[in-house]
């Protein structure tokens, strides 16, 4: 039996979550909640800043020791190189636990931050995703080896940056948010913040590792960011057309989605 062992700040990862479970003999785990050891674990996460969001760390800090097997899927709103090496340090902590990390693959999913993709290309993402996932299912069944090298100075160098932005620079992104007026106190994001980050009178703390639950969450987009997504999208509503061609920057994603083993 897997254990899909997920974080999801605003729902794609979720979402991955739940297609990998329809194709293996699984069970999905919240890392936010109680869980189990399952015989093979699979983690999925998002890519934030080129890294691994630290809630997906501390988790995995807190495991036991074990020589269970482990599969990585990360997601991130691009197939840049540095997205690639995301799983550096995850890997780091599993592996100095006497885990064997067999697997490590990133899928593409919608920009939940900084950029808002067109419509027709969430849904093109998505669409892709699917197959990726049937795919990497198909490759973690098999027991394949899928690895990057992680060892140049770029992803040590980039690995450095996250580990100050998630480590003492997270401390000030509760100054990104603000709260408008017209907050229903419906205490939504209170209750759903992963880090219980959020107090009663809706004012954010230290402890903030800018998942953007709360953003996308609130049922009257009362909490905004400048320069951030501030209604965000839901992956329900979003219509997939099989006609669509990226243009421009958007151009680059042809490639990734028509080759389903990238
Ligand atoms: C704070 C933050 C940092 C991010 N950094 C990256 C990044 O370095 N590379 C990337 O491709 N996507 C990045 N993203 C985008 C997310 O990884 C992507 O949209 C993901 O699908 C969100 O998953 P979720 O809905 O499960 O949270 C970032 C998103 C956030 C909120």
């Amino acid at each position: 039996m897997y254990g899909i062992y997920y974080f999801s700040g605003t729902g794609n990862t979720k979402a991955l979550a739940d297609m990998l479970n329809g194709h293996l003999d699984s069970r999905v785990y919240n890392i936010e909640k109680d869980f189990d050891l399952e015989e093979e674990l699979i983690f999925l996460y998002p890519v934030h800043g080129f890294g691994v969001p630290k809630i997906v760390l501390d988790f995995a800090r807190s495991l036991p020791e074990s020589s269970k097997k482990v599969h990585i899927i990360r997601n991130g709103a691009d197939h840049i190189r540095l997205n690639y090496y995301a799983s550096f340090k995850l890997i780091e902590i599993l592996e100095q636990k006497g885990y064997k990390v067999l697997y490590d693959r990133l899928v593409v999913m919608p920009a939940n931050f900084l950029v808002d993709y067109p419509d027709p290309l969430k849904a093109m993402l998505y669409h892709a995703a699917k197959k990726k996932i049937s795919h990497a299912a198909k490759e973690i069944k098999e027991g394949m080896i899928r690895r990057f090298d992680s060892n140049t100075l770029l992803v040590s160098l980039f690995n450095k940056i996250h580990d100050m932005q998630s480590g003492p620079g997270s401390e000030s992104y509760y100054k990104y948010f603000k709260v408008a007026d017209y907050c229903i106190n419906c205490k939504t994001c209170v209750n759903n913040c992963p880090m219980n980050n959020i107090d009663d009178q809706i004012n954010f703390g230290q402890n903030c590792i800018m998942c953007l639950r709360c953003v996308y969450n609130c049922p009257v987009h009362a909490i905004y960011s400048k320069g951030m997504l501030k209604k965000g999208y839901s992956l329900k509503t979003i219509k997939y057309d099989q006609n669509y061609k990226p243009r421009g920057f958007y151009k680059h994603f042809i490639k990734y989605v028509n080759n389903i083993e990238k």
